[in-house]
């Protein structure tokens, strides 16, 4: 390591340890299961990830999609077929950009205003995780709860010439049951490990929720797209009648805690293990870089190699 970034780290590490001496002044305890828990029931977060870098190719891929207008990505999962042989599921989905840092379009950020107090969650987490939103009834989410969370998510950005792939595992929060639905709970507890605190926002952690992040990302679907959650359950023959009369297309949802809508609402943040960048700018000299996280969820070591492409 060369003395400038070896002083970086250490810096870093410094601030980090300081982090962690006001957290315990603020009444941040260790709870029984030993990760570290505040004392208080109101407060809902406990201190995230101990590694405060950034995974190598996040701010690259970062640039890469603010580059790109209107990028989706493909999102892999396994199923099971009739035989239960593994088979594979593909789908597309918007990407949400990095949890939990949206960028809220105004009319959003409007709705976040008038209907949830303090405008929403105070900026003190960043992540290398990707989100997207999606409806709890689909197939997704039971085929990641079924084979480990397991899921590959991929980008081919056209215009700069470069495939993205993202393997990892993947969560999703949002049950209006919270953390006394165990699937929530695991995924919270999956999601907090690669949570990092961005700054000197200690204070500000008490005043950060889950819930508050969900609401983020449903408000800042349009109206209709929110409506989307109140649609007849997707997949389900349309012959069929819906059993809850509520269920219709093409309805509009302005409360951002709409309970039918909420109920279906989720949000899926994928925790990377393997990320390649494929780059097929020069035809006689394509090249393709490949980043695996050696140690731990928390982004702390990734190993880096240039492979034949
Ligand atoms: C452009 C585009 C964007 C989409 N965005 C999403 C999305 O963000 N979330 C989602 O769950 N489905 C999205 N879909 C629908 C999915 O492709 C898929 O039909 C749906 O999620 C059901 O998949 P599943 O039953 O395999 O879970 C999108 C489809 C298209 C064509």
């Amino acid at each position: 390591m060369d003395p400038v970034s070896a002083s970086a780290s250490h810096q870093s590490s410094l601030r980090f340890a300081l982090r962690r001496l006001s957290a315990i002044k603020l009444g941040i305890g260790r709870s029984p299961s030993g990760s570290l828990g505040l004392s208080t029931k109101a407060v809902t977060m406990s201190t995230p990830s101990t590694n405060p870098q950034r995974a190598p190719w996040r701010d690259l891929l970062d640039s890469h999609l603010k580059q790109t207008s209107g990028y989706e990505f493909t999102i892999a999962t396994i199923g099971y077929n009739a035989q239960q042989r593994p088979v594979p599921r593909l789908r597309t989905c918007g990407c949400r950009g990095f949890f939990p840092e949206l960028e809220l379009h105004p009319k959003g950020q409007d709705a976040m205003d008038e209907q949830v107090e303090g405008g929403g969650n105070p900026p003190i987490f960043e992540s290398d995780m990707l989100s997207f939103t999606t409806d709890a009834r689909m197939d997704k989410l039971t085929q990641l709860e079924s084979s480990g969370h397991a899921i590959e998510a991929v980008f081919w950005l056209k215009g700069l010439m470069t495939q993205w792939r993202i393997k990892g595992t993947a969560y999703a929060i949002g049950n209006p049951g919270g953390e006394n639905e165990q699937e929530e709970k695991i995924s919270r507890n999956e999601i907090r490990k690669a949570l990092r605190v961005k700054g000197d926002a200690d204070t500000d952690i008490a005043k950060w929720t889950w819930e508050n992040a969900v609401t983020k990302y449903f408000a800042n679907h349009s109206p209709v797209a929110r409506g989307s959650f109140q649609n007849p359950r997707p997949g389900q023959p349309r012959s069929l009648t819906p059993s809850q009369p509520g269920l219709k297309l093409g309805q509009k949802v302005l409360d951002l805690h709409d309970p039918i809508a909420r109920a279906n609402f989720r949000v899926v943040v994928i925790r990377p293990e393997e990320v390649e960048r494929l780059d097929l700018n020069d035809q006689e000299n394509c090249k393709r870089w490949n980043w695996t996280l050696m140690d731990g969820v928390d982004g702390s070591r990734w190993n880096e190699i240039e492979v034949w492409p």
